[in-house]
């Protein structure tokens, strides 16, 4: 069976790393695993008020690719030791339910991120992990990816050169194939 992954980065900058790592998972993703790279561009600040007025453009998009896919990968950044508020506002609007049930609910998930400091976003993802287990998501617990250094391990082209962690990565994708074959439901 073909798997398809919905790939999120929660940075917005153009040169950010995230979406540098969220591409190599794209192109490291094994046999059988398509990840397909979606943006939060342009999702609204949530706000309940608004919420009557149905989902914008942006939200009605990505929740209804998440929901024709086999599992969701989220690529972040940390921000103050946690979770950058752009990437945490689109959980929050994924949070809400259409038609009684919501996207994240039972939606295999996984999580990487990159830095330039050392800990490789280690306390951001621990907060994603909380917040998409929230919602029911099973994100997989183990192999984790925290790729440290990132000034090093991307050319000047966007490209992850780091062998091991290229290595590494591929390894992580064809764990993760594996959770969302045991875990998933056809959507
Ligand atoms: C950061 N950065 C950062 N890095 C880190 O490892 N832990 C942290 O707590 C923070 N805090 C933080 C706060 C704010 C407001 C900014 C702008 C940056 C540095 C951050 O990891 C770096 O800017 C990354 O390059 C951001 O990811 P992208 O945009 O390259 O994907």
């Amino acid at each position: 069976m073909q798997i398809k992954i919905v790939g999120i980065s929660g940075s917005l900058r153009k040169a950010s790393y995230n979406r540098m790592l969220l591409q190599a998972c794209a192109e490291l993703a094994p046999d059988g695993m398509t990840i397909d790279v979606h943006t939060i561009e342009g999702v609204p600040l949530f706000n309940e008020d608004d919420e009557p007025s149905g989902d914008s453009e942006a939200v009605a998009r990505l929740k209804a690719a998440i929901a024709r896919a086999d599992g969701l990968l989220v690529v972040t950044p940390e921000y103050n030791g946690s979770v950058p508020g752009v990437l945490k506002n689109t959980v929050d609007w994924l949070s809400r339910s259409s038609g009684g049930t919501t996207v994240l609910k039972g939606k295999p998930a996984g999580i990487v991120g990159t830095s330039p400091g050392i800990l490789g976003t280690v306390r951001a993802q621990a907060h994603l992990r909380a917040a998409l287990e929230h919602n029911a998501a099973p994100v997989m617990p183990v192999p984790q990816v925290f790729v440290g250094g990132a000034r090093e391990k991307f050319d000047a082209e966007g490209r992850l050169v780091d062998e091991k962690t290229r290595m590494f990565l591929a390894k992580y994708l064809e764990a993760f194939a594996e959770w969302v074959r045991r875990n998933g439901v056809t959507p």
